[in-house]
């Protein structure tokens, strides 16, 4: 399955898509990695104006100095996008309370895209913390994952709540476990 950071590339390609019919401007990541993924979409969704990334480098389903080809990820749109005037970042814990209120204050966002902390608390408190910052669409990802897989935990959430919602959808490729959730606010 050809991948794109931690994407699958033809859901990536799909939500692309679907962002594309919304036009936003604004875009929250929580969980970037090295920012491969991240660098495909802003390139291809070019009504986006400002990027905003929280990740804890190192962390359980990241990569020990993943930062560093982030912050290179950041500085190249920064040059090299015209769309792009700048972008904001923390490498820090999405949980810390500092780290919710500055990226609050940097919002709100017309898509937030959640994919940081896969486990049942930090999943859910990213939702209930940066969901509500979206003016658009809250997405996640890992919502299509078998029960007992280490990323369930997205799955059972992206369920549990997305009757609370005005709409939402999944995309998700042929064989894939992943899939990319979509909450319509
Ligand atoms: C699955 S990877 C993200 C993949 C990326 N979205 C992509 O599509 O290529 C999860 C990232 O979230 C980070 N992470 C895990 N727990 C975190 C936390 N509590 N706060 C912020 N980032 C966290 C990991 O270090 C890792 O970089």
């Amino acid at each position: 399955m050809h991948k794109i950071g931690g994407q699958v590339k033809d859901e990536l390609d799909q939500f692309i898509a679907l962002c594309n019919t919304l036009v936003p401007t604004t875009y929250l990541e929580v969980g970037a990695r090295d920012g491969i993924a991240l660098k495909y979409f802003v390139t291809r969704v070019l009504s986006i104006r400002r990027v905003v990334v929280l990740d804890l480098p190192g962390a359980r389903w990241g990569r020990k100095g993943s930062q560093v080809k982030l912050l290179e990820t950041l500085k190249s749109l920064d040059i090299n996008e015209p769309n792009i005037p700048g972008y904001k970042v923390i490498l820090g814990d999405s949980h810390d309370e500092s780290n919710i209120e500055q990226i609050k204050e940097w919002g709100p966002y017309d898509v937030v895209f959640i994919d940081g902390d896969h486990s049942t608390e930090g999943v859910t408190a990213d939702l209930d913390n940066y969901g509500p910052m979206a003016q658009q669409i809250v997405c996640m990802h890992d919502v299509n994952h078998p029960e007992g897989s280490r990323a369930y935990a997205c799955t059972k959430l992206f369920n549990e709540r997305r009757g609370d919602y005005r709409k939402s959808e999944i995309i998700v490729a042929p064989g894939s476990r992943k899939g990319i959730g979509v909450l319509y606010v």
